[in-house]
This record gives structure tokens, sequence and C-alpha cells, in this order.
């Protein structure tokens, strides 16, 4: 997590830097900072939002085109002014912004202390500011060769810039496992311009020539020119790519939160992440990704899948897609979990690692542990070029374009949607489901994007009314079976991410097994209860319920007469093959933890102590 923005170039810097700072702000918002060269370099930093630092500097005369930015999610040290970034080193000359961690920074720092350093925060990039400040120093080198010499001792992840007081046309960059791509701006007479960043979103009002810094690479830009050399001192050449993604996609496009503008994006997103994938009029289903590699995945003994959050939701759905159709043993594990607990994975696997920024480090380290026992990882992710895609075999882009909002929404539809595909693609090549199936489940993929608009026009009103009856509820249960229930459980990962309610999502089944005990007349039940093969056993599920004065919520199928009497307030949603469910069943979900938030006066888009790329572990 965390956030940093560079620039160095004809511009003003300031401005530029604090506007991709809030664009980056979704990474992280305990506290904001930058460093500028404005008659000496000088860092202005703050606890709290990059708007809050903005407003301490509003009186500033702050120039000059070159500077540094971030925006923090705290790991080491609280969130106070101290601990912001950046930091200098000892002498002042030198200022870092990071993000990652440096796992061996207390030995460091106690080599450090024992050399003479005073430190004056608690974070450990500002361990690494003064060792490689240390190694210039003592070696007499240059600030690259220290930079080097130092991150051959670094153990843990960072991406990383350095301002040198005394290098008025220098950056220096470097990267592993945390991102940092490089915009190469256009040029102005003799001077160019580049931008770094954590993402493209910072970068693309501007240009969209980037490099995506690769693991242990160190990039200098000096005098205008980009360099990059590995760890190793040797030269690589950069591979410069043209990002196709638009300005209007990272902004609010009129909507009140970027979580609102997303969640209305979806019959688009979804329909995006099927565009030239699905065709039932020809019988047409194809994955690029997976074209080539169809065989082995096809022919897996099993299907693993990693993901955290959101993520690990959509891992749920695929679970019974894959099994149900493609008829493969699927296993679906908390990344966190599964790299630390030596799983047993043989040649032949597959891992299936779902990821919306395609940087959580949990789910990249599932990756590398996978992989090195010999497993093919394919990647479902939806920023392009990111670290995922990168460290997978093979794999597929969800296209739901860029998602802000800390809560995610259009991503998990886009998932759901890749990864049933995926699953029907698989059924078609094992022989494990009909023709006709076959071609009803690609006309029914092509519906979803309809029946998402059609959610979301006729239920946001019933939603918004619903919310207010419930918005001072300070528990939520949310029920669902079979498909349905991986919905239960993100329906009440929005609520409690957002709204700060706490929710609990469960298999309706499950109910009798514990959580009946909790309700009451004052415990709102949200039933995930569409016309499917567990209807009549979810019926029952809301009778229980009912009978302890549970309040009952219910999303239905369109006409749902029975439910309709025993509930207190129902959201009609369209007919669908029970397998795409998920797609349309989750939209008044979303909806109602959105609207409770709102009513409740919580930051929907920046919820507390959360982020929303979590590149620590
Ligand atoms: C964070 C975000 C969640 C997300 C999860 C996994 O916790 O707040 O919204 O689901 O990370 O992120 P990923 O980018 O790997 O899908």
């Amino acid at each position: 997590m965390c956030g940093i923005v560079a620039y160095t170039g004809y511009r003003e810097a300031y401005p530029l830097i604090i506007k991709g700072l809030k664009r980056l702000e979704y990474r992280g918002y305990d506290s904001a900072g930058i460093a500028l060269l404005n008659g000496g370099l000088r860092i202005y930093k703050k606890k709290g939002k990059v708007s809050e630092l903005e407003e301490s500097l509003k009186n500033l005369p702050l120039s000059g085109n070159i500077g540094l930015g971030h925006t923090r999610w705290a790991t080491h040290g609280e969130p106070n002014d101290v601990n912001a970034h950046p930091h200098y080193s000892s002498d002042r000359k030198l200022a870092i912004i990071h993000n990652g961690i440096i796992e061996n920074y207390d030995a460091l720092k106690k080599e450090l202390v024992n050399r003479g350093h005073v430190f004056l925060s608690e974070t450990d990039s500002e361990v690494l500011i003064h060792f490689i400040e240390d190694i210039q120093v003592n070696s007499q080198c240059s600030l690259e060769e220290a930079v080097r010499l130092a991150l051959h001792r670094i153990v843990g992840a960072y991406a990383i810039v350095i301002l040198a007081q005394d290098a008025s046309n220098q950056l220096i960059a470097a990267r592993k496992g945390s991102p940092l791509v490089i915009g190469i701006g256009k040029a102005n007479g003799p001077a160019s311009e580049y931008f770094l960043a954590s993402d493209a979103t910072p970068i693309i009002e501007y240009t969209n020539e980037v490099v995506y810094l690769k693991d242990h690479e160190i990039a200098v830009i000096r005098d205008h020119q980009l360099s990059i050399k590995n760890i190793d001192d040797v030269p690589t050449t950069p591979y410069v790519q043209t990002l196709a993604m638009e300005l209007e996609s990272i902004e609010k496009g009129g909507y009140e939160h970027f979580m609102l503008k997303e969640i209305f994006e979806q019959p688009r997103s979804v329909y995006d992440s099927m565009r030239g994938r699905v065709n039932s009029k020809q019988g047409y289903l194809l994955l690029g990704g997976l074209r080539e590699h169809l065989g082995r995945v096809a022919k897996a003994p099993r299907i693993i899948i990693v993901g955290c959050g959101t993520s690990w939701h959509a891992g749920l759905v695929a679970e019974y897609l894959f099994e149900e159709f493609a008829r493969i043993p699927v296993e679906v594990e908390y990344a966190s979990e599964f790299r630390y607990r030596n799983p047993v994975v043989n040649e032949g696997d597959v891992v299936v690692a779902i990821s919306q920024s395609g940087e959580t480090a949990d789910t990249l380290a599932a990756i590398e542990l996978a992989k090195a026992k010999g497993a093919f990882i394919f990647g479902v992710c939806n920023v392009v070029g990111s670290s995922i895609p990168r460290a997978s075999h093979a794999g597929a882009y969800t296209h739901a374009g860029p998602e802000i909002g800390v809560a995610s929404t259009k991503a998990f539809t886009a998932q759901v949607s890749v990864l049933a595909m995926m699953a029907i693609i698989l059924a078609n090549e094992r022989g494990t489901i009909s023709k006709g199936l076959f071609y009803q489940l690609l006309v029914e993929l092509e519906a979803i994007p309809d029946k998402i608009d059609q959610v979301l026009q006729r239920s946001t009103r019933k939603v918004q009314h619903i919310a207010n009856t419930f918005k001072d509820a300070s528990n939520f249960l949310y029920l669902g079976r079979g498909y349905n229930f991986p919905v239960a459980l993100e329906g009440a990962l929005k609520l409690k991410e957002i709204s700060y309610i706490h929710a609990e999502g469960y298999p309706a089944a499950e109910m009798k097994h514990g959580p009946i005990a909790l309700i009451d007349e004052a415990m709102p039940v949200v039933f995930i209860a569409t016309r499917d093969s567990s209807y009549e056993k979810i019926v029952s599920n809301i009778q229980e319920v009912r009978a302890r004065k549970g309040r009952v919520i219910a999303v239905v199928t369109e006409g749902e007469q029975l439910i309709s009497q025993m509930a207190e307030f129902v959201i009609e949603i369209p007919v669908a093959h029970e397998a795409l469910m998920p797609l349309i069943s989750v939209i008044p979900l979303q909806l109602l933890s959105y609207s409770i938030a709102v009513m409740r006066g919580c930051h929907v888009d920046q919820p507390r102590n959360l982020a929303k790329s979590v590149t620590v572990e």
C-alpha cells in the first residue's frame, strides 16, 4: 500500500504531485507529504488526507520543477506527522518516499544508531535513506551506487524514489515487490519530463507512454534522460508500453462517490469483460489467454484458487462453477494462509490467482510458492501490466476499467464473468456439459449486463428506503445458499468495510449451528433467496428467522409470492441461470451498503484503516 508520485520536467511539480496523490489515495490515506527543491530540499508532511496537507500549504510559495509525494497506509509507526513520508537523511540532503516493508530494518537501524545516526520517526523507510546516506559517505561513491549497494542488503519489498538537494535534475527510483510506473512525457525543446507513480492514474493525464519498472531494477532520470539498470549494475532496455486508459475512467463523472459510479458502471464493465469473448449466435466463447494452454488446464487434476478479500469471494463462486460444469476438483484458499501452510501442490495442478489490483502481496507470494512446486499459474486480474499477470504463466484480464473506490464492486462482477467463461470453456473442452447447455449459458451470459441495468434502475429507491430503516443497526446477518453463499459473504464484507456495522455472511443452513443465537427483533437478516435449486430450503431458513422475530430483507426473483409474504422487505431481481445469479444478486447488496454508509456519514471511497491495494503481507 501507500501511493508514491514523483515528477521531473518543465512543469510546476507541486500541483501535479498533489493531484497525483489524490488519485492514489485509494492506496492509503493516513498521512501525506511532499518534497520539493524549493530553495533547498524541503519536506512538507502531515497526518491525514492529501487535502489536509494541501490546505496547510496553501499560503506557501511552492515552486520548482522536481519533487516527490507520498500518501501513506501506516505499517511501521502510528499515523502522525513525523512518521509521514518523505523522510530525510541525517544531513537533510536526501529525501525518500517508500511503498513496501523493509523487513530487516531493525538490524540495520541498530547498526546505524551505533554509528551515530539519530532517527526521528519509527519507520523502516527512514532507516533505508540513512543507510543509503551512510554508504555514500563511507564509500565516497555516487548516490546511484550507494542506492545499489544498499538495496543488495535490503530484505523486503520496496518501491522508492529519492531526491537529492545537490542534484536538481535527478530522480533515482527502484522497485522490488511494490509497483512503480514511469511515464515518459512530451519533450518541450531540449527538456523532457518524467512521471513516477505507484500506478498509471496520476500519469495518464499527461502521457500514455509508460515503462513498468521490474523487480530489482534501478531507474535514474538525470538531465532529461532515463536509464535503467538492474541491481548488479547491468543496463537494461526499457520496454515502453502505450496505455489505453482514458482520463474520464478515473474521474467521478458526476457521481457523488467513486463507489456509486463503479456500481452503476457494471452493465458496461461486465459487458467489457465479455466483449470479443462471447458470441452466442456463432456459438463462440474464447479467452485468448487460455486458448494456448487449454489442453493443460482442462486436464488439471485439481484447480487451486487463491485470492484475498472480494477476490477470494469471486474465487468461491468459481469453485461452484468449475465443479458443476467442468467437474474439476477445486480448492479455494486465502492467499495469506496458503503461502504459510506448506500446502500440497503437485505438478499439473493449476493455480488460478484472482486479484483486482494485481499487486496484493499475499496473492503474489502464493503464486511464487505454487510456481516453485510446479503448478501452472493462471492470473485473473484487472490492472494491466501489474505484478500478478507478470508473475503468471497465462491469464485473462477482467477489463473492468480502473476501480478507485476502496470497496470493490465492479471488479467482483468482472472477475465472476471471466471465471464463468473459463468454467464453460473448460467444461466444453472436457465434454462435461451438453452442447445445449453450452449455448444456453452463452445466451445467459450475454443477457447479464441488461439484467444488472434493470436491478440498478428498479431497486435503487427501494434499497435506499431499506437503508434508512436499518442504518442504525449494530449488526447484520447475510444468508445465502449455493451460488448465493459467496454473495452473502460479499454483501457482509461490503457493509462492514464502508459503514463499520458488524456483519456476518453465512451459508443459510449453517445459521442453526450458531448465528441463530443472535437473532432477536433488532437483528436485520438479509437473505439472498432467488429461485434456484435450494429455494425450498432457504424458505425454511427464512421461517426460522421469522419465528425468532428477526427482521427479514430478502433478495428474490421477480414475481416471487411466498417470500414476499414472509419478509419485511423484498428486492426483486430478474430471473437468470442460477450459476450466473451472483452477478445480479450482488448488486442490491452493493447498493445497500453504499446507501447505509452515506446515511451514516461515512467516508465511502476511503473507509478508515483500509487500503485498496495491499502490497504488504
Ligand atoms: C483489499 C481491498 C479489497 C480487495 C482485497 C484484495 O483488502 O480493500 O477490496 O478485495 O484487498 O485485493 P486484490 O487487488 O488482490 O483483488
